[in-house]
């Protein structure tokens, strides 16, 4: 009977709980699997921390937000006790066979390589920032909208009161699907992705023909877009675990140019890790209890270097290599069909 190690890494992603239960439920039900959890992602592996999971420990987890193994942006190759040497050794002391690590690209790079190295590890995509393009939607996503669509609704009847402009700044590294879905949903009159370049003047023409109609404009910025004359994304915090400049704050840069170049009073609003937290959708939460009972069918089957994907209505698996290949990006005819009617 197998023993599976569950891990969550990078940042968190509402769903992440629902994938557990699933692959607990499903795993424990039909192939007898057991099951412990690494805790904070790699650390829990590298470290051989964990938590005993079974059936009564996911029971009415679906609808949590959060992990319950707690996760971390450490990489298992970052660390100095890291290492396919070192976490085959952990493995082996705590007699768990393979390992199931939920994550995104970050989480993904650091699998395909531990596989490489001869550990069996299978993986489930996770991110808000849907940017994998090895799957149609990742969980989290569409709470991430939902979130984003009622903060733009809310930013409307303050904008519209005061007359003002509203900047409303979303999460977004690579790819603006969170600022295109939440603006498109929310009417926002100008969305901009970090895919497609548009310049001051052109954001401040829109912005002035919102106002000269009578209206409030709502402007909804990824942040990860640049104006053209930034070399790279907004980032003022440093690196992260992964050694990536942490963004946010591009809002912040764009309204006051917005406000001098206009005249129309504007504010900026960083929704910031909001979009993270709380309890999934719906959509959510079925997305991620059917990756999680997928992926026990991989482990079951051996199929170390894979991971599970939703391509249209059905879970599919899909291998590091093909997972990691490119973004997922907001494709420019996506955008243009929107971008028609800002302003
Ligand atoms: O990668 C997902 C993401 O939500 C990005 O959009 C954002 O830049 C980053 O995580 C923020 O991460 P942290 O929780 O480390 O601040």
């Amino acid at each position: 009977m197998a023993t599976v190690g569950i891990l969550t890494s990078g940042g968190d992603c509402p769903g992440l709980n629902a994938v557990i239960r699933g692959a607990v439920l499903k795993g424990e039900t039909v192939y007898g699997q057991r099951f412990v959890g690494f805790l904070d992602g790699w650390r829990g592996l590298i470290e051989g921390e964990v938590m005993p999971l079974d059936r009564s420990s996911v029971r009415g987890l679906s609808h949590e937000g959060g992990t319950i193994l707690g996760t971390s942006r450490v990489g298992p190759y970052t660390d100095p006790h890291g290492g396919a040497e070192n976490i085959a050794k952990v493995l082996d002391t705590l007699q768990v066979d393979a390992v199931i690590a939920i994550g995104g690209e970050g989480t993904a790079s650091a699998a395909k390589r531990l596989y490489a190295d001869g550990i069996n590890i299978v993986g489930v995509p996770k991110t808000i920032d849907n940017d994998l393009d090895a799957t149609d939607y990742t969980f989290g996503f569409d709470t991430a909208v939902e979130i984003a669509t009622e903060a733009i609704d809310r930013l409307r009847t303050t904008g519209n009161s005061h007359k003002r402009c509203m900047v409303l700044e979303v999460m977004g590294r690579h790819a603006g699907w969170i600022a295109l879905y939440s603006g498109i949903a929310g009417g926002a009159h100008a969305i901009l992705i970090p895919e497609q370049p548009e310049s001051l003047d052109q954001i401040c023409a829109w912005v002035t023909s919102v106002k000269d109609r009578g209206r409030s404009p709502m402007v909804v910025v990824a942040e990860g877009f640049r104006l053209p004359d930034m070399d790279s994304a907004h980032s003022t915090k440093g690196l992260d675990g992964f050694n990536r400049p942490r963004l946010g704050g591009v809002a912040e840069v764009l309204a006051p140019l917005l406000e001098e170049r206009t005249g129309i009073e504007t504010r900026a609003t960083v929704l910031g890790h909001i979009q993270r937290g709380g309890s999934p959708t719906g959509f959510d939460r079925v997305l991620a209890t059917r990756l999680g009972m997928a992926v026990t069918d991989l482990v079951a089957e051996k199929g170390w270097g894979h991971m599970v994907a939703l391509r249209g209505t059905d879970i599919v698996r899909v291998g590091f290599d093909e997972a990691l290949a490119n973004h997922k990006t907001v494709p420019v005819d996506q955008y243009q069909e929107i971008r028609v009617i800002f302003g």
